[in-house]
């Protein structure tokens, strides 16, 4: 059997450290370079406690690249990712993206180089297997029930709003239309931020509290029922594991850029 030669950007991170151990652990890959500015020099095994995990983790992408990989994962930080991204494509690896914060632009950009590589990107905002299905459900959804409205959960501590996945979901549902307001936001007596966000055409309304993980409902309304979908995800990293190794395993077979999991599933 082939087996894949992997670099993973970010290895020592909360997510690349558990998809790497992962990666480790597949007969039909090989972790052959990890990227991290703090321990570079050292052995991915040393930063993230494998006993024998002797992949090289290189401070620099250039520097990673020279290993030779076929698939690049890209799991650090939104500001530093394009650059990653254009880097692996240009010298010949397809790339799985699992950073998230990149603007449409940027993914313009990114798409157009890896068709010129010829090559395959997928990004994907959220690897949990459960979300993908979250997404497909509130699609399927969304095509009977024109009332609905996002609530996105998370620790006190998270920045970014909305999260990732709430910002999926309304690119999404956005692709089958957009939910309709009995009062349009223009005539809201009261604060008009009640309301949450506008995004993409759906609300969205982000809670940051102590206690909370990361979880999303999407509420789906209609007279007298309602349809409540929710997702709940634990503290761990390990929900996006598997996703992560499918992209990995597909990502050869794509040319261009392809957004979510469930572009290399089938439904
Ligand atoms: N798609 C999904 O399902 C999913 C799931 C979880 C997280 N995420 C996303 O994945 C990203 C990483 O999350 P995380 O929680 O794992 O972050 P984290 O724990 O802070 O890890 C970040 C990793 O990236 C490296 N890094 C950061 N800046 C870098 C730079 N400029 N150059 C090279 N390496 C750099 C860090 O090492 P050094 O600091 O040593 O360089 C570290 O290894 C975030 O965008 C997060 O939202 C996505």
């Amino acid at each position: 059997m082939d087996t894949l030669k992997i670099c993973v950007a970010g290895a020592t991170g909360w997510a690349g450290s558990e998809l790497s151990r992962a990666i480790s652990d597949a007969a039909d890959m090989q972790l052959v370079a990890a990227i991290s500015r703090s321990q570079a020099g050292k052995t991915l095994g040393e930063a993230i406690g494998v006993t024998g995990l002797t992949t090289p983790i290189l401070g620099t992408v250039e520097d990673a690249l020279k290993t030779g990989p076929d698939v690049f994962v890209e799991y650090t930080k939104s500001d530093i990712a394009k650059f990653h991204i254009l880097s692996a494509l240009k010298s010949g690896a397809h790339v799985v993206v699992g950073t998230s914060g990149l603007s449409n632009e940027e993914y313009d950009e990114i798409d157009r180089v890896a068709k010129e590589m010829n090559r395959g990107v997928l990004a994907v905002g959220n690897f949990a297997l459960t979300v993908v299905l979250l997404q497909k459900f509130a699609e399927m959804a969304a095509k009977y029930i024109p009332h609905w409205e996002i609530i996105d959960y998370a620790h006190a501590d998270k920045k970014d709003v909305p999260s990732g996945t709430a910002r999926e979901l309304a690119n999404r549902l956005s692709k089958v239309q957009e939910a309709k307001l009995e009062v349009p936001l223009e005539q809201i007596e009261g604060p008009k931020e009640s309301r949450g966000a506008r995004l993409q055409g759906s609300q969205v309304h982000s809670v940051r509290l102590p206690g909370y993980v990361i979880s999303i409902d999407v509420i789906f309304g209609m007279p007298d029922q309602k349809l409540i979908l929710r997702h709940e995800s634990g503290s761990s990293a390990e929900p996006y594991v598997n996703g992560a190794l499918l992209a990995i395993r597909e990502v050869g077979k794509l040319i261009g850029l392809h957004r979510g999991l469930d572009s290399v599933m089938k439904f």
